[in-house]
């Protein structure tokens, strides 16, 4: 098995040094700094592993569970701290799906699934979100794809890179489905809690005995450097199962990840972070469409939940040529390609970074790219 590179990943590892000087693209809220939580620290804290919990901190998963809308009806012990969502989904991934397994995935979607089904070995069933459906998954289709061969199903919910959400009801109906052939349904909610037109979608662990949650304090939080995260389920086999891999891998959690993602999920002070993230989030997000809905060359469907979401180019130019063309001398504006997505015509647009964030020097950076980029 080699885990072979994401056309995504690719992207970032190749720009990491080009030292942008706008950024149309922040897919997190703005994020804290370490003093905001000295206060709280204690600092005879040791930096030891003995006597920690191989699961995570049992006050961090309770407050996991809290903002998961899950107290009463998920334990502390369904809960694993991962290195993030993407430690969290990768344990998942790797321990329940074998060579040969059927994996069911939406595209356009976070790609990690994909990669790591791959690896496996694994028969991977894509369904596909069209734009001109708003990018709504369509079930219809999810449950032709279905069948008694699928081992596992894969969502992001809010959906990344779109914003779309599914809702209680359309959830119920893909948990009804995955149940019908004993199918695990991971749920990925990194972006939980920014949602702008809705309610916050329940998570699948207290929907279904084989409901996988995974997130993390790294998108609403803004705390991505932390690399804290979880994975909910009330199957205690498939936590054993993580627990296991992780062991060879990172051993156990990071002691300062977990003390400070306690400190920052602490229910007042969770309530205002959130607060503020939506606040600002939805500051961007005004600011963006009022841009977008003047330009003629640009368009996207607003996001409904979460940061980011899909521009369209106009007919005749790529997306990945485009932001290379974007990155370099005069405009050093980064944004992702859409084709890290399989949508070539598109560009990843995000309204994260808060209020700090200069939004306009760079839609006014891609608005001149867009004007002088040669057409073919
Ligand atoms: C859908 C989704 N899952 C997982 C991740 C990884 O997040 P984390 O920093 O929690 O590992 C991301 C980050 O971009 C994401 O968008």
């Amino acid at each position: 098995m080699k885990v072979k590179i994401h056309t995504l990943f690719q992207y970032l590892l190749e720009t990491t040094q080009s030292k942008p000087e706008a950024i149309v693209g922040f897919s997190l809220s703005q994020s804290p700094r370490l003093g905001d939580f000295l206060e709280e620290l204690d600092p005879d804290l040791p930096l030891d592993w003995n006597n920690q919990n191989f699961s995570g901190l049992p006050e961090l998963k309770g407050h996991v569970l809290r903002q998961a809308g899950l107290n009463g009806i998920c334990a502390p012990k369904d809960v694993l701290i991962t290195a993030g969502a993407a430690e969290a989904n990768y344990l998942a991934i790797m321990q329940m799906l074998q060579p040969d397994d059927e994996i069911v995935l939406e595209t356009p979607g976070w790609p990690q699934a994909e990669v790591l089904a791959k690896a496996i070995g694994a028969k991977v069933i894509k369904v596909t979100r069209v734009e001109a459906d708003n990018w709504r998954l369509p079930l219809d289709q999810m449950a032709e794809a279905i069948t008694p061969r699928t081992k596992m199903i894969f969502l992001s919910n809010p959906n990344n890179p779109t914003g779309d959400v599914l809702d209680e009801t359309e959830l119920r109906e893909i948990v009804r489905m995955a149940d019908r052939v004993g199918a695990w349904l991971l749920v990925d909610e990194v972006y939980a809690g920014l949602e702008w037109d809705g309610p916050r979608a329940p998570s699948v662990a207290g929907m279904y005995a084989r409901g996988i949650t995974t997130g993390s304090v790294s998108k609403a939080l803004g705390m991505q450097g932390l690399r804290t995260g979880w994975i909910i389920c009330p199957d205690a086999g498939l936590i054993h199962d993580a627990v296991i891999l992780r062991e060879n891998s990172s051993e156990i959690m990071n002691i300062m990840g977990e003390v400070i993602a306690e400190i920052a999920l602490r229910p007042e002070r969770y309530e205002q972070a959130m607060e503020k993230a939506r606040r600002e989030g939805s500051a961007n997000l005004a600011q963006m469409n009022k841009w977008l809905a003047a330009q003629d060359e640009l368009s996207w469907i607003s996001p409904r939940a979460g940061l980011i979401g899909l521009g369209r180019l106009p007919d005749g130019i790529d997306s990945g040529p485009f932001a290379r063309f974007l990155l370099g001398d005069p405009y050093r504006t980064f944004l992702l390609p859409g084709s890290a997505y399989d949508q070539p015509q598109h560009i990843r647009l995000g309204v994260g970074g808060g209020a700090g964030v200069n939004l306009e020097k760079g839609l006014s950076r891609l608005a001149q790219g867009l004007r002088d980029y040669p057409r073919s």
